[in-house]
């Protein structure tokens, strides 16, 4: 009999903030994949260090970038849909052998998780299971002492690849925002809120929950490149009660 996918949210990066049925079956998978950039450990697999199986198998996939190729690049869609072909067929084939694989995601797993491609391509023809996980928002806004949404607010939450003007309209339309993917988008990202006037509430965390965390007002932050694992939080009206 085949064996079942199941796809895995770790949370954003402190492994206690894992959930118990992800360390479980972390613990349990003969086989472990996950994606990496080349010459990275792999976030997903630097969270669960010390918690696989020792005999497990360790699939590491290997983002065919090395560093963020922009979404509308024509290179982008075709080596990135055969690399989620390939991943897809690497772990067909353990899962074809009767093995079990535990696909590991940041995060939550259905929330911009890379392993959505290869769910989306294996779901059909195997068992599958997915392992909701604490979001990356979640643990930023957590450690950065900000609630994030009150009463009636509208969050929004918006990936910084999009272009300033579509940033600024979506953020002069909400009351609370995050801003995911910022990394070199930074600079569009803080005119965006200038311009939506609310330059003087963005909070920027940088590796939330991990070694390394650094919390900051963004106009404390200068314009320096801002690591992959950033985002800019923005909180809500904070309408007393
Ligand atoms: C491809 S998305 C993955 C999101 C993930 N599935 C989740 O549930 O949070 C990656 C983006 O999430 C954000 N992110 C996730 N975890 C983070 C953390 N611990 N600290 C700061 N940013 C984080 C960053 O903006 C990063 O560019």
């Amino acid at each position: 009999m085949a064996g079942t996918l199941f796809t895995v949210g770790l949370g954003p990066g402190d492994p206690d903030l894992m959930t118990v049925k992800a360390a479980r079956i972390v613990g349990a998978a003969p086989v472990i994949a996950y994606f990496a950039k080349r010459g990275r450990t792999g976030h997903a697999r630097s969270i669960v260090e010390g918690r696989t199986h020792p005999a497990a198998e360790e699939l590491r996939l290997e983002y065919p970038f090395t560093t963020e190729v922009a979404l509308d690049d024509p290179r982008y869609a075709a080596e990135i849909g055969a690399f989620y072909e390939l991943s897809a067929g690497r772990l067909a084939d353990r899962l074809d052998s009767g093995r079990d694989v535990a696909l590991l995601c940041e995060g939550d797993p259905f929330f911009y998780g890379s392993s959505m491609y290869l769910f989306d391509r294996l779901r059909g023809a195997y068992r599958s299971e997915v392992v909701p996980g604490v979001c990356g928002m979640s643990g930023c806004w957590s450690q950065a002492g900000m609630p994030v949404a009150h009463g009636d607010d509208v969050l929004t939450v918006l990936p910084g690849t999009l272009d300033e003007a579509t940033l600024t309209t979506r953020l002069q339309a909400c009351d609370a925002a995050v801003i995911m993917k910022v990394g070199r988008n930074l600079p569009k990202i803080r005119a965006a809120l200038a311009r939506a006037g609310l330059a003087d509430r963005a909070i920027y965390v940088e590796r939330g929950t991990m070694p390394g965390q650094r919390i900051s007002p963004l106009s404390d932050f200068d314009d320096g490149p801002a690591p992959y694992f950033s985002m800019v939080l923005v909180p809500g009206r904070q309408r007393p009660r």
